[in-house]
């Protein structure tokens, strides 16, 4: 089947330990440790499959066991893997969780780092095959706004999921986002960067809709932008465009009720999910796509790891039914 959603971003081996306070300077703590696959663009694009969309992700890895991991995992899902062979090895997060399910990460993105602008260019026809072009920024800024480029061309829509909070995102990437889905402190980072509005991200939430919409309006003229609000769910601001077939240009969905254990990946189940229904279902509201990511996303937080707690999309069917 023709890919409807492409992915294109990192891979990384996550190494996760869940101690009872995060570890300070010179401390030596111990916790349970665990290993699974990871990275935004892996955790992203397996959501995304595992949602019913056929998906391909475009990445760098390793010539190592790391390496070895995502294509065995890329093959059980079902998951159209095109991959740049790297000399670095294959990226890593060491990810410390404590008991509030705070975390701090440390990421190594060896390979990622080294995703060519040439190899996305080699994927011209696979992107134009596609329904959505789904981004973080794991990789390359010259290679995500190539690809972002060739989807415009294309006429595939464009999602770009603006994190980690700290990335820089040049003016020319957002102008070529068709949406985009910061969480708070991703949206705050960016609305200070580009609109020169400083707001506090814990702030972001409790603000009123129509001065949330105004902000994003400022930051994404022509664009969706979603606010995700973790539990709480989220915020969609829409362009006078008609992209999205909602009644409404801005409101909030809220999340679904669920019992977390784990929240890593939360966001990422959110991006794939939200751009596997959006592909699959064009035709609907923007709000049943958000409404499908949030159960989706608030699913994934059932259980432990990154993107091996994505669930089926039968799982999700059974669970909201
Ligand atoms: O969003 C969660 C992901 O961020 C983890 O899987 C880790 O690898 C980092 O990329
Ligand atoms: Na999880």
């Amino acid at each position: 089947t023709a890919a409807r959603v492409v992915v294109v971003g990192s891979f990384n081996v996550d190494h996760v330990w869940t101690v009872a306070a995060l570890p300070r300077p010179g401390e030596t703590l111990s916790g349970q440790y665990h290993t699974g696959p990871g990275g935004k663009g892996f955790n992203q694009a397996t959501a995304a499959v595992r949602a019913g969309a056929a998906t391909t992700f475009v990445c760098a890895l390793g010539e190592d066991l790391g390496g070895q991991l995502a294509r065995a995992l890329a093959t059980a899902d079902g998951l159209d893997l095109r991959e740049h062979s790297s000399q670095a090895p294959t990226g890593t997060a060491g990810i410390y969780v404590d008991h509030d399910g705070r975390n701090s990460i440390v990421i190594g993105p060896g390979a990622n780092a080294d995703l060519p602008v040439d190899f996305v260019q080699s994927q011209r026809d696979v992107i134009h095959g596609a329904h959505v072009l789904l981004a973080q920024l794991e990789s390359p800024l010259a290679s995500i706004e190539t690809a972002f480029a060739i989807a415009r061309e294309g006429g595939v829509r464009t999602m770009l999921n603006p994190a980690p909070a700290d990335a820089r995102v040049p003016a020319s990437l957002l102008a070529l986002s068709d949406v985009i889905t910061p969480n708070e402190s991703e949206f705050c980072a960016q609305l200070e960067r580009h609109v020169g509005e400083r707001v506090d991200a814990s702030i972001v939430a409790t603000q009123g809709d129509d001065t949330l919409h105004a902000w994003c309006r400022r930051l994404l003229p022509h664009g969706t932008v979603v606010v995700t609000l973790g539990a709480a769910g989220c915020f969609v601001s829409h362009a006078e465009n008609a992209l999205h077939r909602d009644a409404q240009t801005h409101y909030r969905v809220p999340g679904a009720k669920v019992q977390p254990q784990d929240t890593t990946g939360a966001g990422d189940a959110f991006n794939g999910a939200l751009a596997a229904s959006w592909a699959l279902r064009p035709e609907a509201a923007f709000a049943d796509h958000l409404h499908y990511a949030n159960r989706y996303a608030a699913l994934s937080t059932e259980s432990a790891g990154a993107a091996a707690s994505m669930p089926r999309e039968v799982d999700v069917r059974k669970r909201f039914s």
